[in-house]
């Protein structure tokens, strides 16, 4: 009878220990997220993507010498602004989010690749090399147009 309270005690202490454990953890990743909020990326209002800057003034804008900034809204089912022109061997900042549903910037043959989620400022830089017009399209289902949701982007000689 003895050795049996025992036992339960030993258990008690080892169930404690474990529930602190796990406790611990939880509070330690809760802490590591808040540090970098969806991978560091800005938030923003999605059902007010046309009034919040920097998509309040969508297109191409020239930062200084070596860097531009290009910003876009996705929809379904395209990208506004259509006509985007950059310069080749220049630093290309692309901001995109999106005014409804999870789609995607992607510009084949680069690793310009990435997802545009509603309420986040998606950020991609990239400098083209080569000056041409480059395919962008969706690469997140995202409805029955999905596979008719793309623009291009000109390339042109610096
Ligand atoms: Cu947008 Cu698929």
């Amino acid at each position: 009878m003895m050795h049996l309270h025992k036992f339960e005690k030993i258990w008690l202490i080892f169930g404690i220990a474990m529930l602190t454990v796990f406790l611990g953890i939880v509070g330690v990743q809760a802490f590591a997220q808040g540090q970098t909020p969806a991978g560091g990326m800005k938030k923003i209002d999605p059902e007010k993507v046309d009034v919040t800057a920097p998509f309040d003034n969508p297109g191409v804008h020239q930062i200084d010498d070596d860097t531009y900034e290009v910003v876009i809204k996705a929809m379904a089912y395209g990208y506004e602004p259509s006509e985007i022109k950059v310069p080749a061997g220049k630093e290309i900042i692309f901001k995109v989010t999106s005014k409804d549903v999870i789609h995607s910037f992607t510009i084949p043959r680069t690793k310009v690749n990435m997802m545009v989620v509603p309420g986040q400022v998606n950020e991609k830089s990239y400098t083209f090399r080569d000056p041409g017009t480059y395919l962008i399209l969706c690469n997140e289902y995202c409805g029955t147009g999905h596979h008719f949701m793309h623009t291009e982007i000109e390339v042109v000689e610096e």
